[in-house]
């Protein structure tokens, strides 16, 4: 089944465009732990690979570009972009449907929140959001040994989930960063999870 209404091929020539080669080998790797994912998870590999190739299909616009599409035509709330980081999910969802022909709901909605992630994530959108973090053709970061062994198993998608937030929020107490309310209540969530398990 077609995901796109692009050809495969047509889809990367046009990442590798509109991204910075940094960006497109990141989004190569991200499809690439999307699909190795799914299968150990049984969820479909080849949306798997679409949604985690065009998940940052947006990321290299201009901010400018990236608030006209999130304020004027997805009319979104602004408490949800303290950073102009997280500016970049919702409008690849946006671009991922309007320039690819993306029509399938939850690849959209994985790539929508694949920066903060969002309480009560599926498996696919739980995939999409750690395969971003832990890829391995861009990715170097310490703490991905961990996630990635815990990724091995079926029952550690949340756990290693729980380790890449851990960072996020120390890497933005570090910075001196705001922390986005979202992701200390999915973070709780997460951890009421693991303990009930
Ligand atoms: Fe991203
Ligand atoms: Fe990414």
């Amino acid at each position: 089944m077609n995901y796109t209404k692009l050809s495969l091929d047509d889809v990367l020539t046009k990442l590798e465009k509109e991204l910075t080669p940094k960006r497109y080998q990141h989004s190569l790797g991200t499809a690439e732990w999307s699909k190795k994912l799914a299968q150990l998870h049984g969820l479909n590999e080849d949306k798997a690979y679409i949604a985690g190739l065009l998940h940052d299909c947006a990321k290299c616009y201009p901010e400018e570009k990236l608030r006209h599409i999130v304020n004027d035509i997805l009319h979104l709330d602004p408490s949800e972009f303290i950073s102009s980081k997280t500016l970049h999910a919702p409008a690849s969802a946006y671009i991922a449907e309007k320039e690819y022909g993306v029509e399938d709901k939850e690849i959209l909605s994985s790539i929508r929140w694949h920066t903060i992630g969002k309480k009560n994530m599926t498996t696919f959108e739980k995939i999409i959001f750690i395969a971003d973090k832990v890829e391995t053709r861009t990715r170097d970061k310490d703490f991905l040994g961990e996630a990635r062994e815990l990724l091995e198993t079926k029952d550690g998608l949340d756990k290693a989930i729980i380790i890449s937030y851990k960072e996020t929020i120390k890497s933005l107490v570090e910075r001196d960063l705001k922390i986005c309310i979202d992701t200390i209540e999915i973070y709780n969530s997460l951890e009421d999870s693991i303990n009930v398990n």
